[in-house]
């Protein structure tokens, strides 16, 4: 019977039976064939609802845990809460929106090919995050970790999950794929899943701050923009990689569009697509609690959501220790505890929560006895400092903004031009400015 299966004429010696189970068998194979090419969503932009839901309904038990299953379908449901339609409705207009700059763009099949992003996803397989580094990552993947209990000890909120743990722990019950994978696109199309973007111009420069004025990147990356960009640069710079400028960290940046780019700074639109992966909600970084909270209430999870409102101190306290502990991954010479601590006062003006006007108190922290003090004598004075200042939410936006823009400023407009190009879709997708005045008009360089 078996050597019998290979050849056609064959099938004269089966019983009426046995032909039956092998044109089901036939019939079986050819449908899921058909349908699995109709379904394949890998190389068409997704647009159509119908599709999605014809596909969703025939390839939901693959997919989807029956609990989850009702909900790809709350698009045509009726919600009883307003506010939460209408917030619905501006998170369709968004999705909306980048799917018709996605089909209007030519630029679009190029990056088929250059889709490096990963998403974070349950076993069960039914909720998908797209990682996008310097959008609020570290919040969405302590949510993670907490709902599908991937944590050590008992956390009683995600933000109890330590940042380290967070980024570094292993993973259990989270698995990880790979957004360039053929069947990952697929795959998304029948789980309910989310993004996050970021305006271009202020996620570079929080990169910039966070990685390498910080001392995170100067064993890696950092090493890698001097070597490119800077010409003569002295073996000091060259082993340590502590003095990178804005202007150089952007020259690299657009120098390194044509390859893999370093998730940091890689643009959005090339980490999660959306022009090639179904999403059901895009977050924005400008918007972000309210769009985290619509989120989670939406994925019946507003639960979490009072407890991931204001945790600046924990975050301070963090950022200090984390950059403190790179002293023992870094070349002998090239870390200084109070270069450092200067740094970081400066990147937390930067980020609003130390008033620009308040000077780094070098003095006092002068006055440690022992060097492995530093740390602490500073985190005392950025705490103290933090909870005395008494700025609206308006000032430290403003504050934030006169650093940004000034930063900008410095940068050659004909830099900041090729800088727009690299990021042109994600400006074109997420409806960004791409050519904002206060950075592109240049009162004293006219001539
Ligand atoms: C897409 O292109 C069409 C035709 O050129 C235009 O009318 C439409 O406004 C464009 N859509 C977006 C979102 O830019
Ligand atoms: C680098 O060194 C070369 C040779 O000494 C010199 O001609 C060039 O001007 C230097 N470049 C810069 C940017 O200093
Ligand atoms: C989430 O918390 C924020 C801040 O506490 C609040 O403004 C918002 O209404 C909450 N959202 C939901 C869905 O409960
Ligand atoms: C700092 O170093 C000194 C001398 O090496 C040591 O006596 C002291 O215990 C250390 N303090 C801390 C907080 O590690």
């Amino acid at each position: 019977m078996a050597r019998c299966m290979k050849t056609a004429n064959c099938v004269a010696i089966l019983t009426l039976g046995q032909m039956i189970v092998v044109f089901i068998f036939i019939g079986v194979r050819w449908q899921t064939a058909d349908h699995v090419s109709f379904c394949d969503l890998s190389n068409r932009i997704i647009q159509d609802p119908d599709v999605i839901e014809k596909c969703y309904k025939l390839l939901q038990n693959k997919y989807f845990t029956p609990n989850m299953a009702s909900d790809s379908t709350r698009i045509l449901s009726t919600s009883t809460n307003k506010l939460h339609d209408e917030k619905w409705k501006s998170m369709r207009q968004r999705i909306d929106f980048a799917l018709e700059k996605c089909s209007n763009s030519s630029d679009v099949k190029d990056i088929t090919d250059r889709i490096q992003g990963i998403a974070w996803t349950s076993s069960s397989g039914n909720l998908a995050y797209c990682v996008t580094p310097k959008v609020g990552c570290t919040y969405w993947k302590r949510v993670f970790r907490f709902i599908y209990r991937d944590f050590n000890g008992t956390p009683k909120s995600p933000v109890d999950i330590p940042r380290m743990y967070t980024h570094y722990g292993p993973l259990k019950n989270i698995k990880l794929f790979q957004l360039s994978e053929p069947a990952a696109r697929t795959k998304m199309a029948y789980m309910k899943a989310f993004m996050f973007t970021r305006n271009p111009y202020t996620r570079l420069w929080s990169a910039y701050i966070d990685k390498y004025f910080l001392p995170d990147f100067w064993r890696t990356d950092a090493k890698n923009v001097v070597l490119s960009v800077r010409e003569n640069a002295t073996s000091y710079s060259k082993r340590c990689a502590n003095d990178v400028t804005f202007e150089e960290f952007l020259t690299y940046v657009v120098r390194m569009s044509g390859s893999r780019m370093n998730e940091h700074y890689v643009p959005v639109h090339r980490l999660c697509s959306p022009c090639h992966m179904k999403f059901d909600y895009i977050g924005k970084q400008e918007s972000f609690s309210a769009d985290a909270s619509f989120i989670l209430d939406d994925l019946g999870l507003g639960y979490l959501n009072t407890s991931l409102a204001d945790h600046v101190t924990e975050e301070l306290k963090t950022l200090i220790t984390y950059n403190f502990k790179l002293k023992t991954h870094l070349l002998s010479g090239c870390f200084h505890e109070l270069d450092v601590a200067r740094r970081l006062w400066l990147a937390f003006q930067i980020n609003g929560y130390i008033p620009s006007e308040v000077n780094f108190p070098k003095a006092e922290i002068m006055k440690v006895r022992h060097l492995n003090e530093t740390e602490a004598v500073f985190a005392k004075l950025v705490l103290n400092q933090y909870t005395s200042s008494k700025k609206s939410s308006t000032e430290w936006k403003e504050q934030r903004k006169r650093y940004f823009v000034s930063a900008y400023q410095n940068v050659p407009l004909s830099l900041l031009e090729d800088v727009r190009d690299v990021f042109q879709l994600d400006f074109d997708i997420f409806n960004y400015e791409s050519e904002p005045e206060e950075l592109f008009y240049r009162p004293a360089s006219d001539n």
